[in-house]
C-alpha cells in the first residue's frame, strides 16, 4: 500500500534541494558546473503523476507515457505516485485524503463522466484545460460524446488517453481445445454454462474471479446485467430512471448466481491481474474483464493463445471505461503538468500507450495498422455498437451509488441473496435521487 507520509516527505526534501538550487541560482556562474546543474534542475523541476497502474500490463503502458513526456522534456524528474489496487480502489481513497489536505500531485488518473465531474470538478479540485483543447486541436480529433464527458459548464477538465471496453470475456484457446470446447464469435449464457460444466467436470474453474480489489464482483454483475436487460434498460437503471426490483435486474442477479457457481475457490485472495493470469496460464477458463486484461496478455507474450468474445449476451454493446488525466488546482508544478497533458493528448503518446494498455486511443486520427487484431475488433465495436458507461468504473452514476454498488456486490458474491442485493441497490438509488433532488 502507498505510504503517503513517506512520499510527501521525500517530495518536501526534494523541494528543499531544488530550493537550495534557487537560492544559489544568482551565483550559478561562480559555482561553475554545479551552479549550472542546479539552475537547470530548478527549471526542469518535477512532475508527480498519480494513478493505479501497477500491474504487469499497466506499468509498462504508464512508462510509455512517461517516455513520451521525457522525450520532449528530458530534464524533468518524474515521480510515479501509483497506488496498487485495480480500478483505483485504494488510490482513490489516498487521493481524496491528499486533495482534502491541499497536497495534490501534478496530475491524476480519473475516468471521465460522473467520477471526474462529481468527485473532482464540482468540489473544486480541478483547473479547466479548455485552452489546451483549443490550442492542440483536440476537439477536431476526439469524438464529441467523449469530450462531453470531460466537460462541465462548457469547460474541459481532463484529457482522455484511452478507451477501454469493459465487457470482455477472455479465454485460453489451448485449454478450450483440450477440453473440446468451441467458442464462436459471440457467447450466450447457456453456451457459457455448457462450457463451464465441461471445465468443472475436468476440475478446472470455469470463471476466474478476483475479489481482493473488490471491483471484479460489481463488474461481473454490470456485464451480466447488460447481457440480460440490454443497453437501454442498463442505462435507465444506472441513471436512476428504472427500478432495481423489476424483472430484468432480478433475472440478471439470478444469472449472476449461476455464474458464481463456476468461480475459483481462492477468489478473495486474488487481485484482478492474478485472476487474469490464471486464464493466461491455462489454470482457469474464462475471465469477465475490461480489456486492460489484454494489457496483461501483451505483457505476458500470450497474444496467440488468448481469445475473446463479449461477455455473454453483450455483443453489440461497448461498456465505456475511459481513462483521463487532470490538471489540479494548486499543482506543485503547473507548467510541467500542462506539458504532461499536452503530451497525453498527442497522436504519438496515444499510439505508444494503447497497444500496451489494451484500450483504443481517444483520438480518431491514429494509424489503425499499428494495432493488434484485438484492438481492431474493439475499434469496430466502438464505431458500431451501443456505447454504455460503466458504473463499476465511475462513469455511469454518482460516487455514492458506485460505492453502494461495490458494497452490495461484495456481499452478494458470498451470500448470493438476490432479494437482499436488489433491495440494497433499490435503497442506494433512492438515496441518490434524494441527494440530487
Ligand atoms: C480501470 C482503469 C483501467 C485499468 C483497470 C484495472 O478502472 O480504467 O485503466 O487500470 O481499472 O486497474
Amino acid at each position: 500500500m502507498y505510504d503517503m507520509t513517506k512520499s510527501l516527505s521525500s517530495r518536501a526534501s526534494r523541494r528543499g534541494v531544488l530550493k537550495g538550487g534557487a537560492a544559489l541560482g544568482a551565483g550559478a556562474m561562480s559555482l561553475g558546473p554545479l551552479g549550472t546543474r542546479l539552475a537547470a534542475a530548478q527549471d526542469a523541476g518535477s512532475l508527480e503523476v498519480f494513478s493505479w497502474w501497477t500491474s504487469p500490463g499497466e506499468a509498462p503502458a504508464l512508462q510509455a507515457l512517461f517516455d513520451a513526456y521525457l522525450a520532449a522534456h528530458p530534464d524533468t524528474e518524474i515521480i510515479n505516485a501509483a497506488v496498487a489496487g485495480g480500478a483505483g480502489v485504494n488510490a482513490q481513497a489516498v487521493l481524496q485524503t491528499r486533495l482534502q489536505g491541499n497536497q495534490p500531485p501534478d496530475s491524476w488518473q480519473t475516468h471521465v463522466g460522473r467520477e471526474l465531474i462529481d468527485q473532482y470538478v464540482v468540489p473544486g479540485y480541478c483547473e479547466p484545460i479548455t485552452d489546451l483543447y483549443t490550442s492542440e486541436g483536440w476537439l477536431d480529433v476526439m469524438p464529441a460524446d467523449l469530450v462531453a464527458q470531460a466537460t462541465w459548464e462548457s469547460e474541459q477538465y481532463s484529457i482522455p488517453v484511452g478507451v477501454h471496453r469493459g465487457n470482455g470475456f477472455w479465454y485460453n484457446k489451448q485449454l478450450m481445445a483440450d477440453n473440446g470446447i468451441e467458442v464462436g464469435d459471440t457467447m450466450t449464457v447457456e453456451e457459457f454454462v455448457a462450457a463451464a460444466d465441461t471445465l468443472q467436470a475436468a476440475g478446472i474453474p470455469a470463471l476466474a474471479l478476483a475479489m481482493k480489489d473488490t471491483f471484479p464482483g460489481s463488474q461481473l454483475f454490470e456485464n451480466t446485467l447488460l447481457g440480460t436487460v440490454g443497453p437501454d434498460m442498463y442505462n435507465s437503471l444506472f441513471s436512476g430512471e428504472a427500478a432495481w426490483d423489476e424483472a430484468g435486474p432480478r433475472e440478471a442477479a439470478e444469472t449472476f448466481v449461476t455464474m458464481l457457481d463456476y468461480v475459483n475457490e481462492d477468489f478473495s485472495a486474488l487481485s484482478w491481474d492474478q485472476a487474469t493470469a490464471t486464464v493466461i496460464e491455462g489454470r482457469a477458463g474464462f475471465n469477465s474483464m475490461g480489456d486492460w486484461a489484454y494489457g496483461e496478455v501483451v505483457a505476458k507474450d500470450a497474444v496467440d493463445n488468448i481469445g475473446w468474445v463479449s461477455h455473454p449476451g453483450t455483443a453489440g454493446s461497448f461498456v465505456l471505461v475511459v481513462d483521463s488525466f487532470t490538471l489540479p488546482v494548486g499543482a506543485p508544478s503547473p507548467e510541467n503538468a500542462r506539458n504532461w497533458l499536452t503530451i497525453l493528448g498527442s497522436k504519438e503518446a496515444q499510439e505508444a500507450f494503447n497497444p500496451l494498455k489494451g484500450s483504443i486511443p481517444a483520438r480518431t486520427d491514429v494509424d489503425r495498422e499499428i494495432f493488434s487484431a484485438y484492438h481492431q475488433w474493439s475499434l469496430d465495436s466502438f464505431a458500431n455498437d451501443a456505447l454504455v458507461p460503466s458504473c463499476t468504473h465511475g462513469q455511469a452514476s454518482s460516487p455514492a451509488f458506485k460505492q453502494a454498488f461495490y458494497d452490495a456486490s461484495v456481499a452478494f458474491v458470498t451470500d448470493k441473496d438476490v432479494d437482499a442485493y436488489l433491495s440494497m441497490l433499490t435503497d442506494a438509488a433512492a438515496m441518490d435521487a434524494e441527494t440530487s433532488a
